[in-house]
C-alpha cells in the first residue's frame, strides 16, 4: 500500500516490533483530510492484523501532532452534507477498533481533532513541545470528533471548560499536571523515548494486553460495578491463555517467561 498522506514503518530488534504511523503533511500541519483518515484506517488495520506488531505508536512532525479537521474540506458543507456524508462517523474512529495498544506521541500542536484524535488513543506522551486545545469555538463551531466528551473525562469539568470556552493552549507541563498526558520527555530525543516504552509493551502478552487496554477503556463507558463485573469474567478468561500458566511458572522458576500471546 502507498500512503500519500502518512508515513508508516515497523520499528524495533524484538520478536514483536512498533508500528508507527507518522500523520505527514507538513504544508497543513497534518490536518486531518479525507484521504488522510482512510489511509490511517488502513494503517491501523494492517499492524493490528500483523501477529508481528505488539504496539502501535501515532505521531506527526516536531512542529505538529496535528492542527486539526482539515478546514478548506470542511468549510463548504452545509447541515446536510456533513450530517449524511458522515463527517466524522465515515472514517474518524479507527482508531478506536484497534485491539492492539495505541500510544499518541505528541509534539508541537495538538488542536481540535488533532487533540481529539491523540484522545482517542489509549495514552498520550508529550515532548516539551506540545500544545493541547480545542480551538473551535474560534472558527465558530465546536469539537465533532468527541472534544466536549473525552476532554472533561481525561481532565475533570473546570479545566476542560475553561480550554473549550476559550480557545487557549494548554503546554505540556499544563497537560501533565491536568493528566491529559502520562508523561512530557525533552523535545530532544522524545519520539525515542516514546519508542522506548512501546518496546516494553511489545514485551507483554498479547492477549494481557489486548483485554487490558480494554478493561481500562470500559471504565470511561460503564458503571463502576457493571465495570468490576467485566474485569473478573475477562480476568477469569486469562486462565484460559497459555501465556497465564507460563507467565506464573517463569515467576516461580525465576525466570523470564516465554510467550507464546494465546
Ligand atoms: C488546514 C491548516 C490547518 C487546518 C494550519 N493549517 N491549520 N490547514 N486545516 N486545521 C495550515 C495553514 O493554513 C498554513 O497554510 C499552514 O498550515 C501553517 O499554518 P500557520 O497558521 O501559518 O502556522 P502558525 O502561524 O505557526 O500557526 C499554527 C496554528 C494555526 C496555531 C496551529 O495554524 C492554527 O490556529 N490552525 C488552526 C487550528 C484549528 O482551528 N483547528 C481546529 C480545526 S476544526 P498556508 O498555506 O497558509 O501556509 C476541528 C474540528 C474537528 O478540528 C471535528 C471533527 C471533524
Amino acid at each position: 500500500m502507498t500512503y500519500t498522506c502518512i508515513l508508516v514503518e515497523t520499528v524495533g530488534d524484538g520478536p514483536r516490533k512498533t508500528g508507527l504511523i507518522r500523520l505527514n503533511r507538513p504544508k497543513a500541519l497534518n490536518a486531518l483530510c479525507d484521504p488522510l483518515m482512510d489511509e490511517l484506517g488502513e494503517a491501523l488495520a494492517a499492524f493490528d492484523a500483523d501477529a508481528g506488531i505488539g504496539c502501535i505508536v501515532l505521531t506527526g512532525s516536531e512542529k505538529a501532532f496535528c492542527a486539526g479537521a482539515d478546514i478548506p474540506s470542511i468549510k463548504d458543507l452545509d447541515f446536510l452534507s456533513a450530517h449524511q456524508g458522515g463527517l466524522v462517523s465515515k472514517n474518524w474512529e479507527h482508531v478506536l477498533k484497534v485491539k492492539k495498544p495505541v500510544l499518541a506521541a505528541v509534539a508541537g500542536y495538538a488542536l481540535g481533532g488533532g487533540c481529539e484524535l491523540a484522545m482517542m488513543c489509549d495514552t498520550i506522551y508529550a515532548a516539551e513541545s506540545a500544545k493541547f486545545g480545542q480551538p473551535e469555538i474560534k472558527i465558530g463551531v465546536i469539537p465533532g470528533a468527541g472534544g466536549t466528551q473525552r476532554l472533561p473525562r481525561w481532565v475533570g469539568k473546570a479545566k476542560a471548560m475553561d480550554l473549550l470556552l476559550t480557545a487557549r493552549m494548554m503546554d505540556a507541563q499544563e497537560a501533565l499536571q491536568a493528566g491529559l498526558v502520562a508523561r512530557v520527555f525533552p523535545t530532544e530525543g522524545f519520539l525515542d523515548e516514546v519508542l522506548k516504552v512501546a518496546e516494553l509493551l511489545n514485551a507483554q502478552s498479547a492477549p494481557a494486553l489486548a483485554l487490558m487496554k480494554e478493561m481500562v477503556n470500559q471504565a470511561f463507558e460503564t458503571p463502576l460495578t457493571q465495570g468490576v463485573q467485566a474485569e473478573r469474567l475477562a480476568f477469569h478468561a486469562m486462565f484460559g491463555t497459555h501465556d497465564q500458566r507460563e507467565g506464573m511458572t517463569a515467576f516461580l522458576e525465576k525466570r523470564a517467561p516465554q510467550w507464546k500471546h494465546g
